[in-house]
């Protein structure tokens, strides 16, 4: 049996962000039920933290099973800070799916375009279930690529009123500012210093930063915090005296991101997690926040939500005829 290969601009022409933020909601709905399997990702340090090889990156590999697309598949992917210097997206990905009956592999394909639209779905479908709404405010630290799909993704679910962005480019802020102004319905203030964009319902930190520029104090009662970054971008102080923790994956959460150092540390363990966002899509654990409580949301990704788009995205370039079939045996 061949396999579809399938690149970015196929994958581009049968699917938009919209279906991606429904198609992430259905995909924590399985995961909160049960019927969707996600193991732990693995991770590969290739001098992302550790000295050697010395390449400032690293790669995860992410399997899932999507019991409500009946498929599984696996994401490769990882960050490398060299890549930005000769103009290419930080992130590289590639998804490979199966046949779960036989283990026939059905298609690989870009896992770019996939990975920064579902990680901007995995925080808006978050807020639609932690947020009062209709409308909301954002603070954002972090205007590349996942700075953007974030915004465009809770533009789908909410109006934005107001954005405050802070990069350490400001250069990349103005372009954010600039991207993004047919997509935020109020305006979008470009803050000079870490504190000015701490503010709004929601404060979304995407970068690649290895200080802790939250800081606890900044934090206002009925905010929700994303530190969706690979390292920790809250201080400690805010992780520890959060309200609720409101977790994607606990394996994965555990061990990577803004909750590791504390759990080395023996300061945070599994006990401290309130409720995973899948338990909240299934409606088996509280959602919406009260204007009292500081909620810590961590969606570190999941490959369930790479597996259960590329499926659609399978689907649909089958029936168009897109993409070139190879017969690896
Ligand atoms: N949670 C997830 O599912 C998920 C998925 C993909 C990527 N990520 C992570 O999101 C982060 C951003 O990825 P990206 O693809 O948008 O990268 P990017 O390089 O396109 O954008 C990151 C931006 O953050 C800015 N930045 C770096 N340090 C900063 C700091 N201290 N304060 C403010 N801005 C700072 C950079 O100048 C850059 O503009 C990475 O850590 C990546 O690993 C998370």
């Amino acid at each position: 049996m061949s396999t579809v290969l399938l690149s970015q601009k196929d994958i581009m022409k049968v699917i938009d962000l919209e279906e991606v933020v429904q198609i992430v909601e259905k995909t924590f709905e399985g995961l909160g039920n049960g019927t969707t399997i996600n193991p732990t990702k693995v991770g590969l340090d290739l001098g992302e933290t550790a000295s050697y090889p010395p390449y400032q990156g690293f790669m995860n590999a992410m399997p899932a099973y999507v019991g409500w697309r009946d498929v599984a598949g696996i994401k490769w992917a990882g960050g490398f800070l060299e890549r930005k210097k000769i103009g290419l997206p930080y992130i590289t990905s590639l998804i490979l799916l199966i046949d779960p009956k036989i283990g026939n592999f059905t298609a690989v394909m870009d896992g770019e375009w996939i990975t920064t639209m579902r990680t901007g779905a995995q925080t808006a479908v978050a807020l639609k279930y932690l947020h009062k709404g209709p409308s909301i405010r954002l603070g954002l630290y972090g205007a590349g690529a996942q700075g953007h799909s974030q915004t465009e993704a809770i533009s789908k679910v909410f109006d934005i009123e107001e954005v405050r962005v802070y990069d350490i480019s400001r250069a990349a802020a103005e372009k954010y500012a600039s991207d993004m102004k047919d997509v935020v319905k109020g305006p979008i203030v470009v803050a000079d210093t870490p504190r000015d964009a701490a503010w709004g319902d929601a404060i979304v930190c995407v970068t690649q930063s290895k200080e802790k520029f939250v800081k606890n104090e900044w934090v206002k009662p009925g905010t929700i915090v994303f530190p969706m970054g690979s390292y920790q971008e809250v201080d400690d102080e805010f992780i520890l005296s959060a309200d609720r923790v409101v977790v994607d994956h606990i394996g994965q959460c555990l061990h990577r991101g803004a909750l590791k150092e504390l759990v080395e540390a023996g300061k945070f363990e599994e006990k401290d997690i309130d409720a995973t966002i899948g338990e909240v899509v299934a409606g088996k654990k509280p959602g919406k926040i009260s204007d009292s409580d500081r909620v810590l949301c961590i969606p570190i990704g999941t490959g369930a939500m790479d597996v259960a788009v590329a499926s659609v995205v399978l689907e649909r370039a089958r029936a168009k005829g897109l993409g070139s079939s190879f017969n690896f045996v």
